[in-house]
């Protein structure tokens, strides 16, 4: 039964970038099983294999068919013989052994329970997990553990945060954002990005770009908008990252986890009022919830990459990144794309795929 035609395997690119990935995963079963594989290795920071898989659940997510058989799929790209086998025992017994075995390992579950409050990463998830420490009643009776500012707010907010937030909760905050915005810098703009531009119907945080046409301006939008917020009661958590950019530092061949514009990472208080169909989200008798948002405000003639690099999805990015380095010989990050020494400038996101010399991928063809 062969339902992957050579025709159609033939036109899956091997990298991401080249793909395009709505939100219509027609290959769930088996990229949620990936994804276990995908989460283990990175909670226990293994890189090689963590890679391999997620590269994998992003070519599945990209197939316009589902895959009955295993038929065609051994022409996919960056589908090896791990991802085969579990997709083979998903088609047959419809579950994974390896990924069961994972979901029921103590050290996974509690590692991703960890993880799962803002501001706890891998590092510390697993020096409390050494330490013997098993749920978060645990963590809070711990003399010895020191929560940082973050960590206690993930905490303090942790039933709100986890719940994650609609694409209609998130168009509440953009409105919030936008007045804010228009009140402090009535010429500033205010850009979603993230998955929720991508379309995602859910997400764990909402994104903005901010940005200022007066050079060297944007320094100040962020703690002016964080004023204004903070007047508003609505200001729970900020954390405010200023400024490292220096320009004539780039290129940098060092892969940037952080990019060096001025950012925030906020947890802000959206009134249910303010949700279009009333808030269901919205803790009853409360009025609010706590939602995480992030502000990022690079100098204008860095939006493009800022906005290409915000956007996601991560798979797409690090594709994107490889495709300019391995394919082009050129590199790219949130900051600028290079030819060797030479700076290529973009006022669009499409022209920085033009200057790679790929097709224009749409946002909602991001979701790799
Ligand atoms: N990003 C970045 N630098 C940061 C934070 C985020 O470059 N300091 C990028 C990430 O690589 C990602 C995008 O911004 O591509 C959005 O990040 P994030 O909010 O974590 O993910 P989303 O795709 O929006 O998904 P969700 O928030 O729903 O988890
Ligand atoms: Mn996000
Ligand atoms: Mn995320
Ligand atoms: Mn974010």
């Amino acid at each position: 039964l062969m339902r992957t035609g050579p025709a159609q395997q033939s036109t899956v690119c091997p990298y991401a970038c080249q793909r395009r990935t709505t939100t219509a995963n027609k290959n769930k079963r088996f990229t949620d099983a990936l994804e276990v594989l995908v989460e283990y290795h990175e909670l226990t920071e293994i890189e090689g294999p963590r890679v391999a898989y997620s590269r994998a659940a992003s070519v599945l997510k990209s197939l316009p068919w589902t895959i009955e058989s295993m038929g065609g799929t051994e022409a996919l790209p960056c589908v090896g013989e791990k991802t085969r086998t579990l997709i083979q025992e998903i088609l047959q017994y419809g579950r994974s052994f390896e990924v069961e075995k994972i979901l029921a390992d103590e050290r996974y579950q509690t590692l991703k329970l960890f993880t799962s409050v803002f501001g706890v990463g891998p590092k510390t998830a697993d020096k409390w997990y050494r330490r013997g420490l098993r749920s978060f009643s645990q963590i809070l009776a711990d003399p010895d553990v020191q929560l940082n500012r973050m960590q206690q707010n993930g905490f303090l907010h942790y039933t709100d945060l986890s719940r994650g937030l609609s694409a209609a909760e998130a168009r509440a905050v953009e409105a919030v954002v936008g007045e804010t915005v228009r009140t402090v810098a009535p010429n500033a703009r205010v850009v979603l990005t993230g998955g929720f531009r991508r379309g995602k119907e859910f997400g764990h945080d909402v994104d903005f770009i901010v940005t200022t046409a007066e050079p060297g301006r944007e320094n100040s939008l962020l703690p002016l908008i964080m004023g204004r917020l903070e007047e508003q009661g609505l200001l729970l958590f900020q954390a405010h990252h200023p400024s490292t950019l220096a320009l004539k530092k780039i290129p940098c061949r060092r892969f940037e986890a952080m990019d060096y514009y001025s950012k925030c990472f906020l947890i802000l208080k959206l009134e249910g009022s303010r949700v279009q169909g009333g808030g269901q989200a919205v803790p009853a008798g409360r009025g609010w919830r706590a939602v995480r948002v992030d502000l990022v405000a690079p100098p204008i003639e860095r939006f493009a990459f800022t906005q290409l690099g915000w956007t996601g999805s991560k798979q797409f990015e690090r594709d994107l990144r490889r495709f300019a380095r391995v394919e082009r010989n050129m590199l790219l990050d949130n900051h600028a794309l290079f030819d060797k020494a030479k700076f290529l400038a973009a006022v669009t996101e499409k022209d920085i795929f033009a200057h790679l010399g790929l097709e224009y991928m749409e946002p909602w063809q991001r979701n790799a």
